[in-house]
C-alpha cells in the first residue's frame, strides 16, 4: 500500500511516499479500514521533528513507527472475529496511529459511524481535536450552564470545537484569536471576540470560569487575575517548558483557581457524542484545506506554521 512514511527525525522535507506492506488484522476486536481521508494534527509534526517525549515513545535515534497520522476516515473492509459494532462496508472515522496510508487497522473501540451529513474529509477534521476539546471543557473543567469561557487559540484544531461545545453547554463564550479570523469564529457561535492582536483579555477587567488555552500561549499565573475565584485554567499544549506539570501544581497550591494540563484520551463513546452533535448540527467541522497524500510535505508545513484555521485534511483516495 502507499504511506507516507519518515525515517528519521525532521524537517517536513523527511517525509516521502513510498510502498509498504499492508496491516492485517492482529486481534480479534480490530478492523481493516481502506483510510478515505485522514487529518495532520500537531502531534504529526511533534513526533516527526523528534521532540524528547516522542522520541522516548517512538526510538531515541530513528523512529521505530515511521507512519504518521492520527485520525482516520474510511471504510471497513474486513473485521475481527469479535467485532460486533460495525460490518464490512460501514463508514466509520476515529483514532489510529499511522493513518497517512491506504490501510490501518484500530480496534474498535476507538471508532464511530461517520455522521450522515458529513463527508469522509469532515469527519476525518473531528476525532483529535474535536475529543480534546469535548474532554477539556466537560471532564477536566466539568464546565456547566451560564458560566463564562474564554478559548485561547478560537481558530484552531481544538479552538474551534471548543467554542461550539461551550456554546452547545449553555456558557457565554469569549473567543480569542486575529483579526483575520473574527468573523468565522464569531459565525461558529463566540458571543464575544477578541483580537489578540489588539487587545489584551487580561487587561478587560472580566472574569472567567474556565479558561481554556488551545494553543499554549497563556500561562496559568498571566491567566489568574481573569480567573473567577473558582476559575479553572486548561492547558493542551504538554511539552512547552513553562507549561510544565509541576509549575501547575505549585500554582494551584497558591489558590482555589486550579490549573490543569489536559491529555486527550480517545474512545468511542466519546465519538458517538460527537457524531450525534454533528448530525444534530450543533457542531461542525471546519476545514481550511484539503491535501492530496502526495502533497504531504506541504501539509505539515502548513500545519506547523501554527496558523491553521480550523483543520487540514489529507486525501488519501479521492474516487
Ligand atoms: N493535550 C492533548 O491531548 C492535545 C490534543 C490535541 C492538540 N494538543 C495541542 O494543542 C495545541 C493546539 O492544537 P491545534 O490542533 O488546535 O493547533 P492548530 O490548529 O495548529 O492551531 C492553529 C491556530 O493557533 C492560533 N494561534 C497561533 N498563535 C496564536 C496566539 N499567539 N494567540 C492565539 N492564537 C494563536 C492560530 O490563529 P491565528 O492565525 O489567528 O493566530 C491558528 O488558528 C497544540 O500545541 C497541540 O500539540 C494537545
Amino acid at each position: 500500500m502507499r504511506a507516507a512514511i519518515y525515517c528519521s527525525y525532521g524537517p517536513p522535507e523527511v517525509m516521502e511516499l513510498k510502498d509498504v506492506e499492508q496491516p492485517s488484522i492482529m486481534d480479534d476486536d480490530r478492523v481493516l479500514i481502506r483510510v478515505h481521508s485522514a487529518s495532520v494534527n500537531a502531534l504529526d509534526y511533534l513526533y516527526r521533528k523528534g521532540y524528547l517525549p516522542t522520541r522516548l515513545e517512538n526510538g531515541l535515534i530513528k523512529p521505530k513507527k515511521s507512519i504518521l497520522g492520527i485520525d482516520v476516515a474510511g471504510t471497513i473492509e474486513a473485521i475481527g472475529n469479535n467485532v460486533h459494532k460495525f460490518k464490512v462496508g460501514d463508514h466509520v472515522f476515529g483514532s489510529c496511529f499511522g493513518s497517512h496510508a491506504e490501510y490501518v487497522t484500530p480496534r474498535e473501540n476507538t471508532l464511530s459511524h461517520i455522521p450522515k451529513n458529513v463527508s469522509f474529509e469532515e469527519a476525518a477534521a473531528i476525532p483529535c481535536a474535536a475529543q480534546t476539546a469535548l474532554q477539556a471543557l466537560r471532564d477536566v473543567a466539568q464546565i456547566k450552564q451560564g458560566q463564562r469561557v474564554l478559548i485561547y487559540g478560537a481558530s484552531g484544531g481544538v479552538g474551534h470545537f471548543a467554542v461550539q461545545l461551550a456554546k452547545y453547554f449553555g456558557t457565554e463564550v469569549t473567543a480569542v484569536c486575529s483579526t483575520s479570523n473574527l468573523q468565522w469564529v464569531k459565525d461558529i457561535g463566540a458571543d464575544y471576540v477578541l483580537d489578540y492582536t489588539k487587545e489584551d483579555f487580561e487587561n478587560n477587567g472580566k472574569k472567567y470560569d474556565i479558561i481554556l488555552d488551545a494553543v499554549g500561549k497563556r500561562t496559568f499565573f498571566r491567566c489568574l487575575p481573569s480567573l473567577t475565584e473558582a476559575g479553572v485554567y486548561i492547558t493542551e499544549h504538554l511539552f512547552y517548558p513553562k507549561y510544565h506539570p509541576i509549575q501547575l501544581m505549585v500554582s494551584s497550591l497558591i489558590s482555589r483557581k486550579k490549573a490543569k494540563i489536559h491529555l486527550a484520551k480517545p474512545n468511542d463513546k466519546d465519538l458517538d457524542f460527537l457524531s450525534s452533535l454533528v448530525e444534530e448540527e450543533k457542531i461542525r467541522p471546519v476545514i481550511e484545506k484539503c491535501f492530496p497524500l502526495n502533497q504531504i510535505v506541504e501539509a505539515h508545513r502548513h500545519v506547523e506554521s501554527g496558523r491553521t484555521k480550523g483543520k487540514i485534511v489529507i486525501n488519501i483516495i479521492t474516487e
